[in-house]
């Protein structure tokens, strides 16, 4: 079956860099023969994680974003750095899709033995290289292999003028691998 991949960017800003670079990292994986669902998390508008709430009624959009999960072989996320940490947007966005399912199996199983690829983007000169850091052990707490390949762009106001244009040839071929090398790792994953 063709590797499904669902990719993000931990932004909700209309001229984030993030967002720009999003589409670079999903042409990789596509290049390499994964198909790749882009959604916007403003699309979805969830509220921070509050008990109370999913006691309630877990919110639709959380629903559907544990569907989309199920239905995808891994993440593909372009992160912002915001004090040396992910956004709690980014966070956010996992802990709901953790929560248990409407019928009650478990939401972390939606990630076990899925793989993703993780870049970043900050007009700092690091890139945003932190938020990697703290991304990367976030995933891999819920049971994602995390390739090893990354990149933090930095200089994002040069490099990022448009949406999906990162005019760095360099980095632009190495965000695409990292894409490539999500595509190949499903196929080691689920060769087992
Ligand atoms: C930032 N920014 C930032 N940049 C960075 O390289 N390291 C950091 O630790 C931080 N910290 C930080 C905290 C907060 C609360 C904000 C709002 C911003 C700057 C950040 O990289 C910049 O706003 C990016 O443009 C955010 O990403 P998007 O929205 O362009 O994708």
């Amino acid at each position: 079956a063709t590797p499904r991949l669902l990719a993000f960017a931990g932004s909700l800003r209309q001229g984030s860099f993030n967002r720009r670079l999003i589409p670079v990292l999903a042409e990789g994986a596509r290049a390499a023969g994964a198909e790749v669902t882009l959604i916007e998390l403003r699309d979805y508008a969830l509220p921070i994680y509050d008990g109370d709430i999913e006691a309630e009624a877990m919110p639709d959009n959380a629903r559907r974003l544990q569907a989309l999960m199920a239905e995808h072989d891994g993440l593909l996320i372009s992160t912002p750095e915001y004090n040396g940490s992910m956004p709690a947007l980014v966070k956010n966005t996992l802990d709901w899709i953790s929560r248990p399912l409407a019928d009650g199996r478990s939401g972390t199983a939606l990630f076990a033995d899925k793989v993703a690829g993780i870049v970043s983007a900050s007009p700092g000169p690091l890139g945003g290289l932190r938020s990697l850091l703290v991304l990367r052990d976030a995933l891999a707490k819920l049971g994602l292999l995390v390739v090893p390949q990354q990149v933090a762009v930095g200089q994002a106001g040069d490099k990022l003028a448009d949406y999906g244009q990162l005019n760095d040839e360099r980095q632009r071929e190495a965000v695409q691998r990292v894409g490539a090398a999500v595509v190949r790792h499903i196929k080691v994953v689920r060769e087992g």
